[in-house]
């Protein structure tokens, strides 16, 4: 199965990166196979450093923001324990690894990670339908630059009457910030790209 969470890894100078990955797993979690495409941050530290960090939330909002590319606040973040890496605090579990195998035949890579130390942090949430929605939601804005906006804003609209229906204050500002982006981000019409 596909387990939906945030991967943190470190590029060559030490700069910490933070992206939303859904990485093949089984129960046991010892191994998992990460999927990135080529183009992302994610995979091009881990061709030069190929420890990294795999976490379980239930905080959408720290999963928008990673989706939208990390800014304000400031992550909180401690360093791994068995590998160069780091761990973001606001996780439930996290699982730190190190890429033992590379499949780059394709444009969607696919790396075999075995888990070298994993640790508990707090419980996890539970099912709530705001939180789920806010992930679709997230999963949508970071293909903006391949989908129609307004095809991705017609999702959001049925994703919101779940999250206003079912969600706190934390799923609201998630889905607001990740609608923010959708909203701004430039329109394609055909093979011309405007601005919003
Ligand atoms: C829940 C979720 C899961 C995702 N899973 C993947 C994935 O498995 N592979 C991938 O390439 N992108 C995935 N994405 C999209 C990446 O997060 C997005 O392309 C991001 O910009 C990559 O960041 P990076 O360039 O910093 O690595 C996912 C996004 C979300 C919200």
């Amino acid at each position: 199965m596909i387990l939906e969470g945030i991967v943190t890894t470190v590029s060559r100078e030490g700069a910490v990166n933070i992206a939303p990955m859904g990485p093949r797993v089984d129960e046991t979690m010892q191994r998992f196979t990460l999927r990135p495409y080529k183009t992302a941050r994610t995979y091009q530290n881990l061709k030069k450093h190929s420890e990294g960090v795999f976490h379980i939330t239930d905080d959408v909002l720290l999963l928008a923001r990673a989706a939208i590319g990390y800014t304000e606040p400031e992550p909180q973040l401690q360093p791994a324990t068995c590998i160069r890496g780091f761990v973001l605090q606001e996780c439930c579990r996290y699982f730190e690894f190190r890429v033992e195998h590379f499949d780059d035949s394709e444009d969607r890579a696919e790396l075999r990670a075995r888990v070298v130390h994993s640790a508990r942090i707090r419980d996890f949430f539970g099912f709530n339908r705001a939180k789920h929605a806010v992930v679709e939601a997230a999963i949508l804005t970071t293909r903006v630059a391949f989908l129609q906006v307004d095809t991705i804003l017609a999702e959001f609209a049925r994703l919101e009457t779940i999250v206003r229906k079912t969600g706190g204050t934390q799923e609201l500002s998630a889905f607001s910030l990740l609608r923010e982006h959708v909203e701004h981000a430039p329109r394609q019409t055909g093979n011309k790209v405007e601005s919003a």
